[in-house]
């Protein structure tokens, strides 16, 4: 049982896609242990994206996912992880396959409307940045 940090960013929520996107990670099996919809304050987007610090687009990235209400969740279920990197597709939506959140509805980097932890130890550490451990409720089987 794997857990990973999921953001819808704040153009998935202006565009009204939180139902969408919760539908296909519900549908393909997985279970949201924890979610909740607010402004991200710029200290945990500053802490969340650290290892994106020295890079040019570093500025804008932290005003936009900061620039509205975003939804983080913990999304929880067997190889989680990497079953939500392929769901939302290539962090490009110009390589990002049809089919995929990406593919279907974002074509810039810059406004790519999700966001899935890359690692085991990516997704602790943002699972840490974004919820307190009472905060998620873990009811998946266990197989
Ligand atoms: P995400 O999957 O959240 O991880 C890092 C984020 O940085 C990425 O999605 C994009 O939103 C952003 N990003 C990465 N590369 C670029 C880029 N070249 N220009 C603008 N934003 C970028």
């Amino acid at each position: 049982m794997e857990q990973t940090y999921i953001m819808i960013k704040p153009d998935g929520v202006q565009r009204g896609l939180i139902g969408e996107i919760v539908s296909r990670i519900e549908k393909r099996g997985l279970k949201v242990a924890a979610m909740r919809l607010g402004v991200m304050s710029a200290e945990s987007a500053k802490e969340h994206y650290r290892e994106h610090a020295e890079r040019p687009f570093f500025a804008s990235l932290i005003e936009y996912v900061t620039s509205g209400p975003s939804v983080s969740m913990v999304v929880e279920g067997k190889n989680a992880i990497a079953i939500m990197r392929a769901v939302n597709g290539a962090t490009n939506p110009v390589n990002a396959a049809p089919g995929t959140i990406r593919g279907d509805f974002a074509i810039e980097t810059g406004r790519n409307v999700v966001h899935a932890s890359d690692s085991p130890e990516s997704a602790k550490r943002e699972i840490s940045i974004h919820f307190k451990g009472s905060e998620i409720v873990s009811y998946s089987k266990i197989d």
